[in-house]
C-alpha cells in the first residue's frame, strides 16, 4: 500500500479531572497508541498477503481484514474520545440546538445517551446520520461490532472496562456522570463545523 503510516495524536490532557484520573487516561492512551501501531502493521500485512487464499471460515487475509476494522475503529474512536475530557460539562452552541431539535430537550437526549452507555459493552456514540440528517445515540458492543455507515461520530463515550475500572471499579453510572461533568462540548461544535454539518 502506497500511503503514509498513521501517527498517534498526543494526549492534551495533563491533569486529573473530577472522577477521571490522569493516571487512568495515560494508561488508556497507551491502548490507543497500540491501535494506531496495529492499524499500520495490519495494513502493511494486507498489502503483502496472498489474496488467492481468501476464505470466510479461515484465511490469513480474512483474519487481517477482520482485525483491521477493530484496530481502525479503535484508533478513530479514541481520537474522538480523548479531546472530550477536560471541559466544563456545559452543553452549548450548535450541538445544543441540534439536540433540542431532534430530542425535544437536553434531558431527554441525555437520558437516552446514558442508557446507551449503560447497556453498551464498547461505546456509546452520538452521531450525525446523513441518512435522515438527524442525531442518533448508537451503542456498540465492540470496536468492530455495531458501527453504522454514513454517520459521523460527534461524541464518543468509551464504555470498555479499561475506561473506568481504575477510578470507579464496576460503577459505570459514576464514570458516566464524571464523563459528563468534564465533557468538552466545544470540541463537539468544532466537529460540526469541520464536517460542514452546520451547513445542512
Ligand atoms: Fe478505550
Amino acid at each position: 500500500m502506497n500511503k503514509e503510516e498513521y501517527i498517534s495524536t498526543p494526549l492534551e490532557l495533563n491533569k486529573d479531572v473530577e472522577g477521571i484520573s490522569l493516571k487512568s487516561v495515560l494508561e488508556h492512551q497507551k491502548l490507543y497508541e497500540g491501535y494506531v501501531k496495529k492499524t499500520n502493521e495490519i495494513q502493511k500485512k494486507i498489502a503483502e498477503a496472498n489474496k488467492s487464499e481468501a476464505n470466510a471460515v479461515y484465511s490469513y487475509i480474512g483474519e487481517l481484514k477482520r482485525e483491521e476494522i477493530f484496530a481502525v475503529n479503535g484508533m478513530k474512536l479514541h481520537e474522538a474520545y480523548f479531546p472530550l475530557l477536560g471541559g466544563d460539562g456545559a452543553a452549548k452552541g450548535k450541538i445544543l440546538e441540534m439536540i433540542q431539535k431532534d430530542f425535544g430537550t437536553y434531558d431527554v437526549w441525555k437520558e437516552d445517551f446514558v442508557a446507551t452507555g449503560m447497556s453498551a459493552r464498547g461505546w456509546a456514540i452520538l452521531v450525525y446520520d446523513w441518512k435522515d440528517h438527524g442525531l442518533h445515540n448508537y451503542g456498540m458492543d465492540a470496536q468492530n461490532v455495531g458501527a453504522v455507515w454514513n454517520a459521523t461520530p460527534l461524541l464518543a463515550m468509551d464504555m470498555y472496562e479499561h475506561a473506568f475500572f481504575m477510578d470507579h471499579g464496576t460503577n459505570k453510572k459514576a464514570y458516566i456522570e464524571s464523563f459528563f461533568k468534564t465533557l468538552n462540548w466545544d470540541f463537539v461544535n468544532t466537529l460540526i463545523e469541520k464536517y460542514g454539518i452546520d451547513k445542512q
